[in-house]
């Protein structure tokens, strides 16, 4: 069989991916350490793919604690070109409401302290990547496409606003975040996709908005039963979109 070249990297309220046949699981290491979970290779829908999830099988590793270089290093080195990377969101804009499933199609980062690059010691030469477009516009293409033709009423651009967590935000900071120009809010956007860019590997969001962010909706306060709630619901659109992507791609 041909070499999987497709990973899903999974978040909260997709630890696991249905309907993925699973044919084996590499525990792998890395020059930056382990990943967070072993990669996970499986069937779907009639081709091989890989998955990992991001806070562990068993959702232990908190967003500031995951260890991104590792994950996108180790996926990498399995010889992946694409990585659908599924988010977990807060809505920001009116368009957001949970349980909507949106393509990113820019980001601003503001985590601190996270192993962010590649590109740091014993470099031939100072390296800048070109970001102007985070997500590969070809793998969000394709993630539209068939949004249209499933019927998922997905927002197809927005901005990703990565926090550092594991606090979510105050309303202050989300009034802030939308004058900024963000969309939807997550803990993990980065910096997971400036990694894919360093090493050239094709990367887009299928974020699924959990919750109204601080301040946003009608509630006080943000309830985590809430977002788990909310996010299993809209996972499901999510594997539906999993299972034609892999055959199109
Ligand atoms: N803020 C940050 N990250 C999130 C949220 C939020 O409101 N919901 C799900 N992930």
């Amino acid at each position: 069989m041909k070499m999987p070249d497709l990973a899903i990297v999974g978040g909260t309220g997709l630890t696991a991916l249905n309907g993925l046949e699973i044919i084996q699981e590499k525990v792998v290491s890395t020059p930056y350490g382990e990943p967070s979970s072993p990669l996970v290779y499986g069937q779907l829908a009639d081709r091989e793919v890989v998955f990992l999830a991001r806070h562990g099988q068993k959702h232990t590793i908190p967003p500031h604690r995951i260890n991104y270089r590792a994950n996108i290093w180790a996926l990498k080195q399995a010889g992946i070109k694409h990585i659908v990377a599924v988010a977990a969101v807060g809505g920001i804009t009116t368009e957001m409401s949970p349980a909507r499933i949106v393509i990113p199609d820019q980001i601003i980062d503001y985590t601190s302290s996270r192993q962010h690059t590649y590109f740091e010691d014993n470099l031939a030469q100072v390296t800048h990547i070109d970001f102007t477009s985070p997500y590969d516009p070809f793998l969000r293409d394709q993630l539209i496409q068939l949004c249209r033709k499933t019927a998922i009423n997905a927002v197809e651009q927005g901005t990703y606003g990565a926090t550092q967590g594991p606090r979510l935000e105050t309303r202050a900071e989300i009034s802030r975040m939308e004058r900024d120009g963000c969309d939807i809010v997550g803990m993990t956007g980065m910096p997971e996709a400036a990694l894919a860019r360093e090493l050239e590997l094709g990367y887009a969001t299928c974020a699924v908005v959990a919750n109204w962010a601080a301040g946003k909706g009608d509630q006080a306060i943000i309830e985590m039963a809430e977002i788990e709630r909310t996010v299993g619901l809209g996972m499901g659109k999510v594997r539906t979109l999993l299972e034609q992507l892999v055959p199109s791609l």
